[in-house]
């Protein structure tokens, strides 16, 4: 109708200007672009996108920021490409998944609103499940899993994972981490599926449990199979478990015949598996640190190995690249760019790294074809996978949080990876399985009622938290409740003096102790003895009636001095939420089947010793496990 108006005004010649604008206008928002097309092949759409960027849209998909800096606002002005939560950072204590999904899509909508609309990817530690967030389903970590030798068994937690993380509207885990723990006093061995490369190979399985399987005939190339997948991580490259007595972040001094042969092989599996991204580790390989290796980095992982999915840094990881750490850090953004890392996880200072990173680059320090390396694999991640055309979440994946299904799964993993160490005083007298029915049995030790401690570190909080207010699960204790006939009495004292334990009239004890919760920067230990009151427990209740002693932790422990006194020893390592597992086990509905994939030591003094080793001396070897068959009870 203005139009109308305007045609039949005095002056024609501007209606008819202001009509072409409209038609300009229309054009415009109607314009066909390319990158946004999901019919283009991916190279097109990167290329077509690339050439339309500005260096300071370029610089902003380079950087992750943490949650706790982010809005809708943040992402918006910087152009920012990817954000996360640490360790413990949710939207709120006991957030739900509506307050996840929220929460997400609120810092999308401020990446989509930005000229070219690029998709900023959001990543979180699932590293045993989608442990930070309420009530999930938490799988033992992976040296548990290591033990199950179970690829299959493991691409199917994959597989939970990456529902249960989609649930909460996020696309990226930064799992799995691809360690060869070679030093238990390592505060990460847990995380680490064996001290044998050839099983952390086999377990790289969850990769396309995680993303989905590389279709047949695409090689090597970043891969999530969609909506219900996750991009994986394999972290941390390369040697983090190598390092000098186990210390976290620090050197790995090693030939590079073992350096290759020890640490690298599971990431070409990881690649030839189509993992999307490579996390760098804050250690250093003999003296120089990885974040600034870039013979590793580019030379090899990039070029050798042709990962074209995008390396990332680990939180402040180019900060702690001097001593002390962000004591240079122009020097930081310079040498860890050049190495070859593609996206920083900065994670809080953001303006700093932009303005160093583009003062860098404007000053050609660092040459725009790295730069554009870097954006063109972060692209291509975020194409591969769908971000563009998929880039909110919805709640139709809500139900996927801690479902039955994979809390069973779970369960079947704790079974698998229990290893049964002895069972029975010299070889006689089996006391596994249980009998379920007993008139009194009595439970014990400092990790029997502890969900905190079952999970182990990265659950819910960084470190981890002690007790049962943490999230849904089910204690070894609980668990034992579950599994007796209901005429067995079940009495629990976590530290029982002796008195009390001979005169009870205990049918037999199961005592639980362990490691308390721990992660990375806290976790190393060189004594790896057992926690608390948990060795004075054994000598109390083994001293007085059979028992079986289950250990709780996430490395082998100094056990040598308790052997004799114990009639069945087994080792549990940190299964998780579901603690139904053991005693599904323990009393005999499934049979023990796990091998050990670390050795067991008798003293800290042998260590590091691995299989292999000329000075093999160990408690319980390599690959060591008694089996025993379901009994009908
Ligand atoms: C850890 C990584 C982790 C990252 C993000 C770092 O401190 O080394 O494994 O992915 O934090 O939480
Ligand atoms: C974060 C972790 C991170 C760690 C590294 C913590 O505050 O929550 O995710 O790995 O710092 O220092």
């Amino acid at each position: 109708m203005g139009v109308a108006k305007m045609g039949r005004s005095a002056r024609p010649l501007v209606g008819f200007g202001l009509l072409v604008l409209c038609f300009m206008a229309a054009m415009a928002e109607d314009e066909y672009l390319k990158y946004k097309d999901p019919k283009q092949p991916l190279g097109a759409r990167i290329k077509d996108l690339m050439k339309r960027m500005s260096l300071e849209e370029k610089i902003g998909q380079m950087t992750q920021i943490e949650r706790k800096v982010a809005s809708a606002d943040v992402m918006k002005q910087y152009f920012i490409g990817s954000v996360l939560s640490g360790g413990g950072s949710v939207p709120a204590p006991k957030a739900s998944v509506q307050d996840w999904v929220n929460m997400v899509n609120e810092i999308q909508k401020g990446a989509l609103s930005t000229r070219l609309g690029i998709p900023m990817i959001y990543g979180i530690d699932a590293v045993h499940g989608h442990n930070n967030v309420y009530k999930a389903t938490i799988f033992p970590h992976n040296i548990g899993l290591g033990v199950t030798r179970d690829p299959e068994l493991v691409k199917r937690i994959g597989a939970a994972t990456a529902l249960e993380v989609r649930a909460t509207g996020i696309p990226y885990a930064f799992a799995p981490c691809i360690a060869v723990c070679r030093d238990p006093r390592w505060g990460r061995c847990y995380e680490s599926y064996s001290e044998d490369h050839k099983i952390v190979q086999m377990m790289t399985e969850i990769i396309p449990g995680l993303q989905g399987d590389l279709p047949p005939k695409s090689r090597s190339v970043p891969f999530v199979a969609g909506k219900t997948k996750v991009a994986a991580c394999a972290k941390h490259f390369v040697g983090d478990g190598g390092t000098v007595k186990g210390v976290d972040e620090s050197n790995t001094v090693i030939n590079i015949k073992d350096l290759f042969s020890i640490h690298m092989p599971a990431y070409y599996d990881s690649i030839k598996k189509g993992v999307a991204t490579v996390m760098v580790s804050y250690s250093s390989v003999n003296g120089e640190k990885m974040h600034a290796n870039g013979n590793l980095v580019t030379g090899f992982l990039k070029n050798k190995l042709k990962f074209r999915g995008f390396v990332i840094s680990d939180w402040q990881g180019i900060d702690r690249i001097t001593n002390p750490p962000h004591a240079n850090y122009t020097y930081s953004v310079y040498a860890g760019i050049l190495a070859g890392i593609d996206m920083i996880m900065v994670p809080e200072n953001y303006a700093e790294y932009l303005s160093t990173l583009t003062e860098l680059v404007k000053k050609n320090v660092i040459p725009m074809s790295r730069i554009n390396d870097a954006v063109k694999r972060i692209l291509r991640v975020k194409f591969a996978m769908g971000l563009f055309e998929n880039p909110l979440a919805d709640l139709s994946l809500a139900n996927q949080l801690g479902s039955q299904e994979h809390r069973e799964l779970a369960r079947e993993a704790v079974r698998k990876s229990l290893v049964l160490l002895k069972n029975g005083k010299n070889g006689h007298y089996p006391l596994l399985p249980l009998p379920k029915k007993a008139p009194k049995i009595l439970v014990a030790g400092t990790h029997a009622d502890n969900l905190g401690f079952q999970c182990g570190g990265w659950t819910i909080e960084w470190q981890g938290v002690p007790g049962n207010d943490l999230t849904a699960g089910t204690t070894i204790l609980t668990a034992v409740k579950n599994t007796v006939d209901p005429s067995t009495q079940v009495v629990f004292q976590e530290n029982p003096d002796a008195g009390f334990v001979k005169s009870g009239g205990f049918s037999y004890a199961i005592v639980v102790v362990g490691e308390v919760a721990y992660a990375e920067m806290f976790g190393d230990s060189a004594n790896l003895t057992i926690a608390g009151t948990g060795g004075a427990a054994i000598n109390t209740v083994c001293g007085a009636v059979k028992c079986v002693v289950v250990v709780v932790s996430g490395r082998p422990v100094v056990i040598e001095p308790y052997v004799a006194k114990i009639d069945a020893l087994v080792a549990a390592w940190l299964p998780g939420t579901e603690g139904q597992g053991v005693a599904d086990v323990l009393f005999g509905d499934y049979g023990f089947s796990g091998k050990l994939a670390r050795t067991w030591f008798k003293s800290v003094d042998q260590l590091p010793m691995n299989v292999g080793d000329r000075h093999y001396d160990p408690l319980f070897a390599f690959g060591f496990g008694l089996t025993t068959k379901p009994k009908v009870n």
